[in-house]
């Protein structure tokens, strides 16, 4: 599968909030990200504003894969994390991680650790932070963000 890797633009938010409302997408997401506290539109531009986006585009030029950098305090995040599942399982989102992380290590070489959350139980996640040289830095119940008893789970790795 030919995908090529970008930043995103101020001209992708459009079609980056489409993906993301796809319902495969949106439901693939523990807890949905339209049941979150801010629109997925919302969500699409405040991280272009505080951070990047990163896209897998594919060969007619759809969006395969997303996931934002963010710099926080101390670290940076990344947040908002999908390829669609007929993208999945050939690469494209470790291939993506890889892109990101050397994005972040050029504009935020000030930071020293890079995080990312998931929940617990998603194994693809689990496999591709083995993958990445990620480690598990905690695991908290996390009312807020996911359903009852299923926890949120924190990965960390050097920037
Ligand atoms: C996580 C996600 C982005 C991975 O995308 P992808 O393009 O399929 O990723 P890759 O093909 O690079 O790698 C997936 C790895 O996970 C493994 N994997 C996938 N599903 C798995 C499962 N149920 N159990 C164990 N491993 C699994 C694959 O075998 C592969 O590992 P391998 O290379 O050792 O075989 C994609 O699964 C996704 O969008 N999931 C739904 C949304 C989501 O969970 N986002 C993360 C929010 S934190």
């Amino acid at each position: 599968m030919k995908v090529t890797y970008i930043i995103a633009n101020e001209g992708d938010l459009e079609k980056l909030t489409g993906f993301l409302s796809r319902p495969e997408i949106d439901l693939a997401f523990i807890k949905p990200l339209s049941s979150r506290a801010i629109s997925i539109a919302e969500r699409v531009y405040s991280k272009y504003k505080a951070g990047l986006w990163a896209l897998a585009i594919d060969e007619g030029g759809n969006v395969a894969g997303c996931c934002a950098l963010i710099p926080r305090e101390k670290e940076v995040e990344i947040s908002t994390y999908a390829v669609s599942p007929e993208h999945q399982g050939h690469g494209i989102g470790s291939a993506l991680l890889d892109f990101l992380i050397l994005e972040g290590k050029e504009r935020y070489n000030q930071y020293k650790t890079i995080i990312m959350d998931s929940w617990e139980g998603n194994k693809a996640v689990e496999r591709i932070m083995q993958k990445t040289g990620f480690v598990l830095r905690e695991a908290y119940e996390d009312p807020d963000k996911r359903p009852p008893g299923v926890k949120t789970v924190v990965y960390e790795r050097g920037l």
